[in-house]
């Protein structure tokens, strides 16, 4: 009986050494991930920012070139989107999503055509420059609903913030081969060069059910099966382009887009 307790009593002190070794490797390996986890988050976010850019083929596939690329290229900068002026922030470190969700860091939107219910009162966006040090690139994030949940992406704007460059969604709960295709290359490469704004400075970039006509240069087609999604971007951009986005730090760029003379 007494040996039954005291191997009763051995197995306990071994499951807890067991259970004390595992959560020791646990928090571990938890702590010394972290740094790893948070360079690729940035890897990924330098990849898409510098995809909007035009910059991909600079970039190359590796981590390394990809980085290099970035801090050549990309002036990251932070702008208070009540005023339009330049304002001060770290790109790294900044959560849009959580100071959208701080009622204290957000606006809620008078025509909320995003869906977004709460805008972050800054954004980060990215100055691109050429090779020789001109900037003639801005790359916006946009967000925005689609059919089943909010869609994140950027815009590339050439410098006269007017021209489309890119239109890049990353992080989306679309159908595959439906509302997804947003990230088909082919219907990317059909936002290349049409304007946001007409001549009198109205936002008027729209999506095309049934297909634009080759002269549009605002209309861009919708997707076939999908023009529930399709309808969601078009609401986001104009959204975006709206005074209630980048609306004013646009009007006051336009033409000049400079870096503020703000790190
Ligand atoms: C399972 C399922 C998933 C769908 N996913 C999407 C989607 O991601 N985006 C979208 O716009 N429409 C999606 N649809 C289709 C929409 O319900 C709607 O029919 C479509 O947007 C209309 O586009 P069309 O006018 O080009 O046919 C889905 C439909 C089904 C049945």
């Amino acid at each position: 009986m007494s040996s039954n307790k005291e191997s009763f009593a051995r197995t306990l002190i071994f499951v807890f050494i067991v259970c004390l070794v595992c959560a020791a490797l646990v928090s571990f390996s938890a702590v010394s991930l972290k740094p790893l986890q948070k360079a690729n988050k940035l890897l990924d976010q330098h990849t898409k920012i510098l995809e909007a850019a035009g910059l991909s083929d600079k970039a190359g596939k590796k981590a390394a070139s990809i980085n290099a690329a970035f801090d050549k290229y990309i002036v990251p900068k932070f702008v208070d989107l009540n005023t339009g002026e330049y304002t001060t922030g770290d790109h790294e470190t900044y959560d849009e999503r959580s100071d959208a969700r701080n009622p204290e860091k957000s606006t809620k939107p008078k025509n909320d055509i995003a869906g977004i219910n709460r805008r972050a009162d800054k954004a980060a966006i990215y100055l691109v420059k050429n090779d020789e040090g001109q900037i003639d690139t801005v790359v916006l994030p946009i967000v925005g609903m689609g059919l089943w949940d909010i869609m994140y992406g950027y815009i590339g704007l050439e410098a006269d913030l007017n021209t489309v460059k890119s239109v890049v969604y990353y992080d989306l709960k679309e159908t595959p081969g439906l509302g997804a295709e947003v990230q088909n290359p082919k219907w990317k490469a059909l936002w290349k060069g049409k304007k946001m704004y007409d001549e009198q400075g109205n936002v008027a970039i729209k999506i095309v059910k049934g297909g634009a006509k080759p002269d549009d240069v605002h209309g861009v087609d919708a997707l076939s099966g999908a023009t529930l999604t399709s309808r969601g971007v078009e609401h986001t951009i104009r959204f975006w382009l709206s005074d209630e986005g980048y609306g004013r730090f646009i009007a006051k760029h336009r033409g000049k887009l400079t870096d503020g003379g703000l790190d």
